[in-house]
């Protein structure tokens, strides 16, 4: 059966997750602020939930429709064919909405009017009016958006956020999220032939998601999802299909890694690099990286051409404030030392191109959840292309 598959993404890098999903074969049908829509059938559904670096989940579009008041929601909910898409012994509720420029507007109201009316819909359909819903089954979770009055409900198929690719065990003060790390890299023209270095690797996460991609290693190939118990849409076959899929390209990924890339973190503080150490063996790379303690002072690389992929602290906690300007000064220092490359800086503090000593070529606005921050990029040149020899 085709559905369309809603994958909500960092607002920002809507243009990667847009690209992934052309990537693994599927048409977009839409793209706004914060999401991309596509369609595909079940088979999607697991594909997309183990090979998406970039989203944040992967709902199935259960209804659209326009309310403009409680009983307009309740009415539309309850004519819906619910019984299509969740059985009766569902665990069934309605997890999340927000309502944007519309009439309707408190999530509270939302989803207790939702909830009620799929209830009274199961109920009538599987002919046990007033009998309450067992909830012993798989999840099914439904997540509500309204703008401009339009009520768009998703089905979850994740589950736990995708970001949680399992390996993230240890973390440190201010770790960024999984999938905006994997955007960020996408947002640059780095590869597994080119150098990453992250002078502020914290857990480690540009590092462990760059080798993930060097390697092909899907991030939802070691976790579950919840479409993964769906008896009533899903055959167990489609998610074995979809491993197996994730298993022979990540040996084929290994073994066209003839050298190992060249991925390296650094962090000043000891308990960061414990963490970043710890995850990469969790996500199985760690003979991808190297991971060193070290002051972004002291940073160097003797080659050329590579790429600075990083998160520097940007005054999380109040007293650090103060520190920055002499951080970001070094920073733009030992960049500028290197020779032809690239940096690539995401940062809440305003004042960072200030101190860096030089303007960005590119600079992005991106929202880290409600945070606003910048990514800026200082382009180095390319290397040269290397022209196959005469003999
Ligand atoms: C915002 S966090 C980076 C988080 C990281 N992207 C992650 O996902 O875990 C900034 C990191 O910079 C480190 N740091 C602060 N000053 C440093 C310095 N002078 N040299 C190297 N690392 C430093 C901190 O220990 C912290 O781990």
């Amino acid at each position: 059966m085709k559905y369309e598959l809603i994958a909500p993404c960092h607002f920002g890098t809507e243009a990667c997750t847009k690209k992934e999903i052309q990537q693994l074969g599927y048409e977009i049908t839409e793209v706004s602020d914060g999401k991309v829509v596509f369609s595909g059938d079940e088979r999607a559904i697991a594909r997309s939930n183990i090979f998406l670096r970039t989203t944040e989940r992967v709902l199935l579009k259960a209804a659209e429709f326009e309310a403009r008041t409680w009983d307009e929601l309740f009415e539309a909910v309850y004519a819906l064919s619910w019984e299509d898409l969740i059985p009766w012994d569902a665990r069934f509720w309605v997890a999340k909405a927000n309502s944007v420029k519309s009439k309707l507007f408190s999530p509270k109201d939302f989803q207790t009017i939702i909830q009620k009316a799929v209830v009274r819909r199961l109920q009538k359909a599987y002919r046990r009016e007033g009998e309450r819903l067992p909830m012993s089954g798989a999840d099914y979770a439904l997540r509500v958006a309204a703008y401009k009055d339009k009520i768009t409900i998703g089905m979850d198929t994740s589950g736990e956020s995708l970001h949680k690719r399992g390996y993230r065990k240890m973390t440190v003060t201010a770790p960024i999220t999984e999938t905006l790390a994997s955007a960020l890299i996408m947002l640059t023209p780095w590869n597994r032939e080119r150098i990453l270095v992250d002078p502020f690797c914290g857990s480690g996460t540009f590092c462990i998601e760059a080798a993930m991609m060097a390697a092909d290693i899907a991030p939802g190939m070691e976790r579950n999802f919840s479409a993964t118990r769906w008896k009533n849409l899903m055959e167990k076959q489609l998610w074995y299909d979809a491993y197996d899929e994730a298993r022979d390209k990540k040996a084929d990924g290994l073994r066209k890694l003839s050298d190992r890339p060249d991925i390296q973190g650094y962090d000043i503080d000891a308990e960061a690099l414990k963490a970043a150490r710890e995850n990469a063996k969790l996500a199985g790379v760690q003979e991808l990286i190297h991971l060193q303690q070290r002051d972004a002072a002291l940073l160097s690389h003797p080659k050329k051409y590579g790429f600075i992929i990083t998160n520097p602290p940007y005054g999380e906690r109040l007293e650090d404030k103060k520190d920055l300007p002499e951080l970001y000064r070094t920073l733009g220092k030992r960049y500028a030392a290197l020779d032809d490359w690239s940096m690539y800086l995401i940062t809440a503090w305003e004042d960072a191109e200030k101190y860096l000593g030089r303007k960005a070529d590119k600079n992005r606005k991106i929202y880290n959840g409600m945070m606003k921050t910048y990514f800026y990029s200082y382009l180095g040149p390319k290397p040269p292309a290397v022209r196959p020899s005469a003999e």
